[in-house]
């Protein structure tokens, strides 16, 4: 008989931090799977709450048809001013279901798993933009979960980085992620107070909770710098129209208003986008040197569910979930 699994965020998190190479080519591989016809990712359904302008719940279901068939769904929702109390912003759980007969599987404790795609992306997309034996300057816009996974990743990922500049609103959370990355990363790294600092660096990670751009049209960015907009409502529309651009998935990243969207809603086009990461991690994508580069990830469901997939049967065989037995109430028809 088939058992439903729970997997805690305890279990969640050690099996995490020890799988980080392998998750970076899980989602190499799920980038690549994408636009072949391999992945179903509809568009994530957006719950907004009334009277809660800034919290949000959102529902991210996918299919994989790879080796393995995968089904699954995250549910994750954020609200922002968890932070003043010390709380993350986002929690989630990941629902994966049996790709034969459909039923429920298990339900994993998913803040992780998001923080780990989403970090584990912008690390790929970084490997990519950036050629391996050149040494880098990096920026933090923004010093909360994701920047921090995103550090462990460029570790993991074997990026060459020569120094580290974090700017946060919050002076406090800047110097968390100071600290954190003295000892991860191992490179030179200092609190930034101004984002004019942070714009010199060559690579410029955005992980903020800002709902509009605050990144100036006028702002003067550097030919050949990376942008990885992980937040994706930072730079003003017309900073895209002079950059090469790299999106995950075309259809879903100009929507929402993120910055590619509003990019689109003043040029009336869809000209300025450059390619996708699939393209660029098969070398099909040409980048123009004399601009900036910004890498837009929207953040597919299938990345949660290959990673979550991966993590749920490392807990089976490790016996670190809790079976609920008889949870399927009805096994046969009649
Ligand atoms: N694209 C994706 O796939 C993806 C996936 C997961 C999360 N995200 C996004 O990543 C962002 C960061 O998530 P988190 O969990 O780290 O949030 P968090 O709340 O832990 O950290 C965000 C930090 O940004 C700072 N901040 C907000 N506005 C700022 C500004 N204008 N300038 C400088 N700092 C500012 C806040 O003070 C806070 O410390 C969120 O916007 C989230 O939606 C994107």
């Amino acid at each position: 008989m088939m058992e439903f699994h729970v997997v805690p965020g305890v279990a969640v998190s050690d099996i995490l931090a020890e799988s980080r190479p392998l998750i970076l080519e899980i989602v190499k591989e799920v980038y690549l799977m994408h636009e072949q016809g391999l992945t179903v990712n509809p568009d994530s359904c957006f719950l907004h709450l009334p009277g809660k302008p800034t919290s949000r719940v959102i529902a991210l279901p996918a299919y994989l048809n790879g080796t393995v068939e995968k089904i699954g769904i995250k549910w994750i929702a954020s609200f922002p001013h968890n932070i003043r109390s010390g709380k993350p912003r986002a929690s989630a759980v990941l629902l994966l279901n049996d790709p034969e007969a459909g039923l429920p599987i298990a339900c994993l404790e998913a803040a992780g798993i998001s923080a780990a795609r989403t970090a584990a992306s912008a690390a790929v997309a970084t490997s990519a933009l950036v050629p391996s034996d050149q040494s880098v300057t990096v920026a933090f816009v923004g010093a909360g979960v994701i920047a921090r996974a995103i550090v462990d990743y460029l570790a993991a990922a074997g990026s060459n980085v020569a120094e580290v500049l974090v700017h946060d609103k919050d002076r406090a959370s800047a110097d968390r992620l100071v600290t954190y990355t003295n000892t991860r990363l191992g490179s030179p790294t200092t609190r930034g107070d101004t984002l004019a600092e942070a714009l010199k660096r060559d690579v410029v990670v955005f992980a903020t909770t800002a709902l509009e751009p605050y990144v100036s049209a006028d702002t003067q960015l550097i030919p050949g710098q990376v942008l990885i907009n992980i937040s994706l409502r930072d730079l003003a529309p017309e900073l895209l129209l002079t950059a090469n651009n790299v999106l995950d998935d075309v259809e879903h990243c100009l929507k929402a208003r993120t910055s590619p969207h509003l990019a689109e809603q003043l040029s009336g086009s869809r000209h300025f986008v450059t390619g996708t990461i699939r393209g660029l991690l098969r070398g099909e994508v040409t980048l123009d040197p004399t601009r900036h580069t910004v890498f837009s990830p929207f953040g597919l469901g299938g990345l949660d569910v290959a990673v979550g997939s991966h993590v749920l049967g490392e807990a089976l065989d490790r016996r670190l979930t809790v079976p609920i037995p008889g949870f399927i109430g009805e096994t046969s028809r009649w």
